[in-house]
């Protein structure tokens, strides 16, 4: 019994898994196998070359949104040596009068603007909102899961870079999770108090169904 428990937690770890990543050093994402909650399992490191430690995806803005904003992550997924390091990071383009709307992961995030000018800040959980004018080089930090956003206030399009610490940060957007989802309107009105019309507008933007189903 002891000898097939020892087989069956060798046949887990095969061929390379973050359980043994802190002798290896480092564990790029294989996305071929399936995504575990402690993350990707490892490619042969003995396959490695410099080029899955190099991310080039910043090179390009992402596809702009309904919010005049895009995004490019560099996550796990996009950038597989990311994998288990507790790192991601993102390009932000923000058009001008764009924003990137309201929205909060499971860890913090730092920015820092390299172009134009925003308005970044987030809310705590007693409420009080802590924004600020960023202009060139300016840094802030968002707290860990709290709600916040960023807004192009300037005349010029703005570009920034943010670093989170998690390679699966998880994103949620507020308006987004309203708009996508399957609940009834009446219950997303409920439990928000928006107008079932603003519930209707935001299924339509954002794909949720049931729009007409109490
Ligand atoms: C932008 O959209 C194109 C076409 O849908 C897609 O191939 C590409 O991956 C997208 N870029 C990003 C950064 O998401
Ligand atoms: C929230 O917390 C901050 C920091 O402790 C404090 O200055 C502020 O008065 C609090 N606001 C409310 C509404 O309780």
């Amino acid at each position: 019994m002891k000898f097939f428990k020892i087989i069956v937690l060798f046949t887990l770890f095969v061929p390379f898994s973050i359980a043994e990543f802190n002798v290896v050093d480092y564990c790029v994402s294989n996305l071929k196998l399936p995504k575990t909650p402690a993350g990707y399992p490892c490619v042969n490191p003995d396959k490695l070359t410099s080029d899955d430690f190099v991310f080039t995806g910043f090179r390009n803005s992402g596809n702009f949104t309904i919010f005049n904003s895009a995004v490019v992550p560099a996550t796990d997924e996009t950038f597989p040596a990311l994998n288990g390091l507790d790192l991601a990071m993102s390009r932000i383009d923000i058009a001008v009068g764009g924003v990137v709307p309201i929205h909060t992961h499971r860890v913090s995030e730092i920015i820092i603007v390299i172009e134009g000018t925003i308005i970044a800040g987030f809310i705590g959980t007693n409420n009080t909102a802590y924004y600020k004018i960023l202009n060139k080089y300016d840094v802030m930090i968002f707290p860990h899961t709290l709600l916040h956003f960023q807004v192009n206030v300037g005349d010029t399009p703005a570009l920034a870079f943010v670093s989170l610490n998690s390679a699966n940060p998880g994103f949620q957007t507020v308006s987004v999770a309203l708009g996508a989802n399957d609940l009834p309107t009446e219950i997303i009105s409920k439990i928000t108090l928006l107008d079932e019309q603003q519930v209707r507008r935001l299924k339509s933007i954002f794909g949720g169904t049931n729009q007409y189903i109490a």
